[in-house]
This record gives structure tokens, C-alpha cells and sequence, in this order.
């Protein structure tokens, strides 16, 4: 195996498409395998971020600056922000509330669709982990392209419904367009989330999916499951919050489907 650090971003511009919930639950799953694993929070939503620390940590990483977005906006270091969580292998680069300004910030900075790439420089060189995973907003803009532009590979999270397939065209779009500036960039591939196997729906949209020309679709996906809203509540990834239910099951496979793309 390539033992350099690898970073993944976890991207699809369409809302709610179980970017949060898989990026947390496979950076997880590779920490429990042994992996040294860095988490990103670049949304200011802070859903990752509060997949593993309760709110008022949470709001205190906003509201201290130590966070990505002083960061992005002082070009410095993120390494003294990272924080380490509650489970061995696993730390968070949080975000904060201010991340909504990050555009305005990066827009004027020399070569700015790299200023992210730049900032993480130092902990990616340092060897220190063997995964970054950078969790995005639900946007194709200035910060989105920055992510791609940090990234060796990017996973599409995609809810099945017709409106989570409304926008793939855009998303892969603008894919090529980041391929342009980040030639090493790669797709790894379309996660499918959310899934209901008693609808037609799913299976049109699993159908659609294997019909794309070039595009991994992996082969385990996520099905509805409450148990990630109860871990969420619990500030937990499911796998550590229920390792019997489906999800968390579902997200170990996915994980080993990424691992064998990742490592061939
Ligand atoms: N397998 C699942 N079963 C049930 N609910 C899920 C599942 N995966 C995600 N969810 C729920 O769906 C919602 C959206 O998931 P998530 O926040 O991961 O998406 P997102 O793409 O990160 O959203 P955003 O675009 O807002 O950042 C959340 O409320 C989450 O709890
Ligand atoms: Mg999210």
C-alpha cells in the first residue's frame, strides 16, 4: 500500500444528500481499522463537527476562531485547531459559523482555488495521518473547488430520490472543471445514501447510476435507518453508537469497497 496521506472529498451540491453522516461514519470505520484518520469540517453548518462533540464544544470552536475558517482566512497552519475526539485514530479539524464568509475570504487571495491546499500543507507533509476527509457544503462555489483542489479523490454522497439525481450533471461538471486546476484529482466514486429498497424509485436510480459512462457507483449503499438520527442526537457516529444496526454494517462494507478502490 502507498503509505502517503490520502484526502477524500465528500461533496454534492445537492442539500441533505448524507455527506455529513458518511464521512463521519467511513472516517470511523477506517479509524477502527487501524488508519490514522483527520476529519475536515469546511461547512458552516457543523454537522461534522457535532457528529462527535456535543453543541456548546461545538459553538465554542466557532466562537474561539480556532477553527478552518481563521485559517483559510489568515493562510496559517490548521494544525494547532485540530482536536482529537473520543475514539482512538480519529481527529476533527472543526469549522465554525463564520465559514458562511469563507467565499468573500478566498475570492483576492493569489491562486485561491489552492488556498485550502496550502493551509493543509503542513499536516498532510507531516505524515501524521494516513486519511484526510474533507466534508463540504452543499455548494459548487469558491470553497467547494478549494476542497477539490486539496483532494486526491472525490465521493459523491447521493441521496436515492429524483431530486438527489437533479444536479448530477452540474456536480461532475464541475468536477472536471476542479480536474483542470487538480490533475491528480480522481473520482472514487457515488455513495448511495438514504435508500429505500421498497421503492421503485431506488431501484431506477441504482439502474441510472450503472449506466453512467466512467463513474465507480459502489456497490454497498446506505438504507434509511433511524439509528443515525438517534447517534447524531448522541454526537456519535452510528458505528459507535450502535454497531449492530444496519447502517453501521452497511457503512463497514462501504468503507472496504472504498479502501480496495483507494489502495489498488
Ligand atoms: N441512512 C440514513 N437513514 C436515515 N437518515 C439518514 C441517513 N443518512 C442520513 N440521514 C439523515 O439525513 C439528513 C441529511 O444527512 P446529512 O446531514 O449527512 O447530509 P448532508 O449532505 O451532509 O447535508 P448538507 O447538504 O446539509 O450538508 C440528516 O438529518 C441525517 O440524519
Ligand atoms: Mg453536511
Amino acid at each position: 500500500m502507498n503509505t502517503a496521506t490520502k484526502v477524500i472529498a465528500f461533496a454534492n451540491n445537492k442539500g441533505g444528500s448524507g455527506k455529513s453522516t458518511t464521512c463521519s461514519n467511513v472516517g470511523y470505520a477506517l479509524a477502527l481499522g487501524g488508519y490514522r484518520v483527520l476529519l475536515v469540517d469546511a461547512d458552516m453548518q457543523q454537522n461534522l463537527s457535532l457528529s462527535f462533540f456535543g453543541e456548546e464544544e461545538v459553538l465554542a470552536f466557532s466562537e474561539s476562531g480556532e477553527n478552518l475558517f481563521t485559517a483559510i482566512k489568515d493562510e496559517c497552519d490548521v494544525r494547532p485547531f485540530i482536536r482529537k475526539t473520543a475514539y482512538e485514530n480519529l481527529s476533527l479539524l472543526p469549522s465554525g459559523i463564520l465559514m458562511s464568509g469563507a467565499e468573500f475570504e478566498l475570492y483576492g487571495k493569489k491562486n485561491m482555488e489552492k488556498t485550502l491546499a496550502r493551509v493543509l500543507e503542513g499536516v498532510r507533509a507531516s505524515g501524521e495521518y494516513d486519511f484526510i476527509l474533507l466534508d463540504s457544503p452543499p455548494t459548487l462555489g469558491m470553497l467547494v473547488m478549494n476542497i477539490m483542489c486539496a483532494s486526491d479523490y472525490l465521493l459523491i454522497p447521493i441521496e436515492a430520490s429524483p431530486w438527489g439525481l437533479f444536479g448530477l450533471a452540474n456536480m461532475l461538471d464541475f468536477f472536471g472543471k476542479a480536474q483542470e486546476i487538480n490533475k491528480k484529482l480522481s473520482l472514487l466514486g457515488i455513495a448511495v445514501t438514504k435508500a429505500d429498497e421498497r421503492k421503485g424509485y431506488f431501484r431506477q436510480t441504482m439502474e441510472f447510476l450503472s449506466e453512467l459512462e466512467n463513474v465507480n457507483v459502489f456497490k454497498n449503499y446506505i438504507r434509511i435507518d433511524s439509528a443515525v438520527e438517534w447517534a447524531q442526537d448522541n454526537s456519535q457516529p452510528v458505528l459507535a453508537y450502535k454497531k449492530s444496526s444496519r447502517s453501521a454494517k452497511e457503512y463497514l462494507e462501504m468503507t472496504k469497497e472504498m479502501l480496495e478502490y483507494v489502495n489498488r
